[in-house]
């Protein structure tokens, strides 16, 4: 694969998406159609890679965050007008790869035998076909016998043309040289008044030059997202392919159906999933785990051994053997040791807590620091804003929280110290020692109401 390089096309608006964002920011298993494009060429060890970008390309040029050169294509002309503008960065390219940003489903193998065959064969232009039984809307492979004759869009199609279910998916690969000499002679006398990059088939086929197509026999591949609806059908399709993956590496999944999981989230061995489960971003699970039923979990880490049910959390890790939950929100910053338990309505943020601590219900644990085997009693409150700056809260091992504590930070708990419960404690308690803050309580006998 010398001098290979790849043209991602990802100008165009998207017009069928009818959305704010451009087609190729859209997201599919957690991540936006144009990473998974990037994922795909990457992963076939396609060192240069150029996107060319127009609509929305500030937000596209962010999302790909440098793995690629940017080409912009100021007006969207077309994808022939859209590859026409890569070509001053083409020069010595001997083979060029074109992909559009908008077909995710493409896997890196099948790159690589495209090419593969394109180069042993010394065609001009190699174009990856599928068979499809609904080719509507894509382009058709019109063929004389066994040669490709020319690539003719959904619009510009004769009706038979329109019976062909041999389609393009919108890859190619291509000689450099041919590829910069065609381009030069496309025009836009087309139902669409573009510039198509289809149309170089036309013109290789009159220069006779060689042209081949190599058909992958998975047609989920070419599936290209122009509407919310091919959106939703490649979503349904690459869910199945990672629940499928995680079931033969040796996760239990309950219920298939009501199981989400994004392309980036890795599961060990012997971790079960209960039902209507969404693991998200790049989370992680280790061995034995066992997570939901109804649990949404989005970039965190959760080590070996743990149960996390009921549970929305984000930006968190949980230590081996924790117990989380029922209905437990634990927010970024969460960092739980082992052993940890966190109960019902406890919400968490950027904290850590030690090992064997307990914050089994009702409290809210912000910008603390908890020693290990603390108990933080029911209805505890870390009041951690003054309505201008965020203060921390530390606690000692072994500390006890009596039951709705406010802890007014910032605010320390020494080791094995203890709180009475309904105390509202300002300053800070020394270790081994108890603080109260409540008014006594008064019995008057023989009370009645006037
Ligand atoms: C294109 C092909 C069609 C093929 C189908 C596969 C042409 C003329 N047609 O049609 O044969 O079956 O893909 O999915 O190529 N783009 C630009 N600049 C532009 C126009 C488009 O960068 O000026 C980008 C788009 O952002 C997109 C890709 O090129 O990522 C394909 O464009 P799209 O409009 O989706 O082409 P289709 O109509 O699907
Ligand atoms: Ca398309």
């Amino acid at each position: 694969m010398s001098n290979l390089v790849a043209v991602i096309m990802a100008a165009g608006k998207g017009t069928r998406m009818k959305s704010k964002l451009p087609k190729v920011m859209h997201s599919l298993a957690g991540k936006t159609l144009i990473e998974h494009v990037l994922d795909t060429v990457s992963h076939a060890g396609i060192e240069r890679t150029l996107v060319v970008v127009g609509h929305g390309r500030e937000g596209i040029e962010a999302c790909i965050h440098q793995r690629a050169e940017i080409v912009v294509q100021e007006d969207q002309l077309g994808t022939g007008h859209a590859v026409m503008q890569a070509i001053p960065f083409l020069e010595d390219a001997h083979t060029v790869l074109v992909l559009s940003g908008d077909q995710p489903l493409l896997k890196s193998e099948t790159l690589l035998a495209l090419v593969k065959m394109h180069e042993a064969q010394g065609a001009s232009a190699t174009v990856l076909t599928a068979y499809l039984d609904q080719p509507f809307g894509y382009g058709r492979i019109v063929k004389d016998g066994e040669n490709l004759v020319k690539i003719i869009e959904e619009k510009d199609a004769t009706s038979a043309e329109r019976e062909i279910k041999e389609i393009n998916t919108g890859t190619y690969c291509f000689k450099g040289a041919a590829l910069r000499n065609a381009l030069t002679s496309i025009t836009t006398q087309n139902a669409q008044g573009e510039y198509y990059l289809t149309e170089v088939f036309e013109i290789f086929s009159n220069r006779k030059e060689k042209m081949l197509t190599y058909c992958t026999s998975d047609s989920h591949e070419a599936l290209g997202i122009n509407s919310r609806g091919q959106l939703a059908e490649a979503e349904a399709i690459l869910r199945k392919n990672i629940l499928e993956h995680w079931m033969a590496e040796g996760v239990t999944l309950i219920d298939p159906a009501s199981t989400f999981i994004d392309a980036e989230v890795h599961l060990a061995q012997d971790v079960t999933i209960l039902p209507f489960t969404r693991l998200m971003g790049k989370t992680r699970i280790e061995e034995d785990v066992v997570i939901g039923p109804q649990t949404s979990l989005e970039n965190c880490v959760v080590r070996c051994g743990a149960e996390v049910i009921y549970t929305v959390a984000k930006d968190a890790v949980i230590g081996e053997r924790c117990h989380i939950g029922p209905f437990t929100y634990l927010r970024p910053g969460t960092n739980l040791e082992a052993e940890v338990k966190i109960g019902d309505f406890v919400e968490i943020k950027n904290s850590w807590i030690g090992k064997g601590a307990k914050v089994p219900h009702l409290s809210y644990i912000g910008d603390a620091q908890i020693g290990k085997s603390a108990n933080i009693g029911a209805g505890t409150i870390t009041c951690n804003y003054d309505g201008v700056h965020k203060h921390t809260t530390k606690i000692g091992d072994y500390a006890f929280i009596g039951s709705n504590t406010n802890l007014v930070a910032p605010v320390e708990v020494g080791e094995h110290a203890v709180t009475g419960a309904g105390s509202t404690i300002t300053k800070n308690v020394p270790a081994e020692s108890l603080a109260v803050e409540r008014s006594q309580q008064v019995i008057k006998e023989h009370w009645h109401r006037e």
